[in-house]
């Protein structure tokens, strides 16, 4: 199969694009204009290849529509798989506009291509920020969706576009996914998350254990949880990327369809925080401030759907060895990197 991955140069999608090449027979485009993408990530990649795939790594901005058209014209992609996004939700509070352009703009160019050039599949990476703030804990792909800042509007309008132009254009089908939390390394620690202002927790607290941080922050404990602090549900990066590889799968004789990415249950910040202690066994500091914006209580998947319609089994679903993947990746990036 030959697949267009944008963003693959990036944290979640390297780890895809991995898994793709440890299978067989994928001829893989990798669009991506290393913003916050590694071209190092790139040649471990390169490295990991089997003989029966190949990968090829463009780099370019999703913005230049004529430059990706051209990739169009010279290819014959049968599946794109769309992970390029600015992806910082206080930023987007502040400079929404970057997240309408770069999620929602141009995801649509992207759609619109993928319909001028026969592309059937088309696997989102959307978000539980579609969720906002939802009433129903572990939230359902069919509970409303209400986001409270604009990287998760952005998502859902995109998830809109996509949802209308398949009821519109029969050969096009697409999964959309709804990461919740995703967290932790490649398992062998070849490729992990590398962009050095990342915000995500269990990062920050691999990089805080490490000694690139002087002390961790926890924005709010005043929310209405058990311990004050937000609640999320962790998922590792390789059981969200064996999701995309059978979402692929899936639609060769399934429709198109929404499902959540999560393990169905949570942790808090302080949960999390112990257990970075805890398997690095360095007691680093942690200081309370006040709550960002754009932050929901709680955060938990139901995910039934994807168990039932895919299969899909976590195999990495021990908080533990999610901060452990976390750590060693985080010395890896201090030693050799
Ligand atoms: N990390 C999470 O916990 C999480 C949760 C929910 C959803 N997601 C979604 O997953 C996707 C991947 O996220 P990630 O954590 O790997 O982020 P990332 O920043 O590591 O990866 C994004 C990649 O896209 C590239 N990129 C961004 N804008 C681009 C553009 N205009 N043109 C070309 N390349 C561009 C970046 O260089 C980077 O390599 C995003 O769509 C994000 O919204 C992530």
């Amino acid at each position: 199969m030959d697949i267009l991955v944008t963003g693959g140069a990036g944290y979640i999608g390297s780890h895809v694009v991995k898994q793709l090449l440890e299978s067989s027979n994928y001829t893989i485009t990798i669009i991506d204009n290393l913003s916050t993408g590694s071209l190092k990530t790139i040649q471990t990649l390169e490295g990991i290849k089997s003989d029966e795939n190949s990968m090829k790594f463009i780099k370019a901005d999703l913005s230049n529509f004529a430059q990706i058209e051209e990739i169009f014209k010279t290819n014959s992609f049968q599946a794109i798989i769309h992970f390029a996004a600015s992806i910082i939700v206080p930023e987007s509070v502040t400079n929404p506009l970057k997240y309408y352009l770069n999620n929602t703009t141009n995801t649509i160019n992207l759609i619109n291509l993928a319909i001028k050039y026969g592309v059937s599949k088309f696997i989102f990476s959307s978000t539980a920020a579609v969720y906002g703030n939802p009433e129903e804990i572990p939230v359902r792909e069919d509970s409303p969706t209400c986001p409270i800042n604009p990287y998760g509007m952005s998502k859902l309008m995109s998830e809109n576009v996509l949802k209308d132009t398949a009821r519109a254009y029969k050969g096009f089908k697409y999964v959309i996914l709804r990461y919740f939390n995703v967290a932790g390394a490649d398992i062998k620690n070849r490729i992990g998350q590398c962009f050095p202002n990342a915000t995500h927790l269990i990062k920050v607290a691999a990089e805080t254990a490490v000694g690139k941080r002087d002390k961790l922050y926890i924005f709010g404990d005043d929310y209405p949880t058990f311990d004050g602090t937000c609640i999320r549900d962790y998922i590792h990066v390789d059981d969200l990327s064996d999701a995309h590889l059978m979402a692929l799968e899936y639609l060769e004789d399934h429709d198109s369809d929404v499902f959540n990415c999560g393990y169905g249950y949570g942790y808090s910040v302080k949960q999390v925080i112990e257990t970075m202690r805890k398997v690095s066994g360095v007691n680093f500091p942690v200081e309370v401030v006040g709550r960002r914006e754009g932050d929901a209580a709680c955060l938990v998947a139901n995910s039934d759907k994807i168990k039932t319609l895919m299969g899909w089994q976590p195999k990495y679903n021990q908080l533990e060895l999610i901060c452990q993947t976390a750590l060693n990746w985080e010395k890896k990036l201090l030693s050799s990197y």
